[in-house]
């Protein structure tokens, strides 16, 4: 199991266009793993490649033990508009509102190229935008109002230090302080109800 470093706000892959995958690789195939074995570490419920350093345009998914590659992924068609609390497993402990398209179309391919169509709603329909998102350099920060946009740059300033290099590393110590974390939260909720990391 390889565990990748998670680029945190500030690193300028963040901001980047992804490029499509025109093929599938033993190493993009490998790449996919890397990013569920690093998005079940970090104990998040979506991870896109730019999150880990890449430019392919591939993001994982995972509400509730049932995992989703998206490769080239694009939303065909949004309607209504919804709010939830989300986070991003680059901006750690950081969560606001975010205003989206209540369902989306995605249409992508999967991990053998092979065309699927989802359609999202609730939870999933808000990951599936967020990590498309990821693919096209934008951030869920992005959505917010210029106050609290700012208001979450004061948080991120104040813990930013503990990520040398804009990278975050999943030590031991940190996946057994987020195992600690999330077994508090299953106490009180079942692991789908946790909106706010991805
Ligand atoms: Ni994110």
């Amino acid at each position: 199991m390889a565990l990748l470093d998670i680029s945190v706000l500030g690193a300028p892959i963040l901001r980047r266009e992804t490029e499509p995958v025109l093929q599938m690789t033993s190493e993009l195939r490998q790449l996919v793993t890397d990013m569920f074995d690093t998005m079940y570490a970090a104990k998040g419920i979506g991870l896109a490649a730019p999150q880990v350093g890449r430019s392919e345009r591939i993001a994982v998914i995972d509400l509730e033990k049932s995992p989703i590659t998206l490769i080239n992924p694009v939303i065909t068609m949004r309607s209504g508009r919804s709010k939830r609390e989300e986070g991003c497993l680059s901006i750690p402990d950081i969560h606001f509102e975010v205003e989206r398209a209540a369902k989306v179309v995605v249409e992508a391919r999967d991990v053998d190229m092979n065309p699927i169509t989802f359609d999202g709603a609730d939870l999933f329909g808000t990951c599936l935008q967020h990590e498309i998102d990821h693919l096209h350099g934008r951030l869920f920060l992005d959505h917010l109002s210029i106050l609290k946009r700012r208001q979450a740059m004061r948080e991120w300033d104040e813990q930013k230090d503990d990520f040398p290099d804009l990278l975050r590393r999943l030590t031991p110590e940190v996946i057994a302080r987020l195992q600690a974390e999330d077994d508090e939260l299953d106490d009180d909720a079942p692991a789908h109800h946790r909106t706010d990391v991805r």
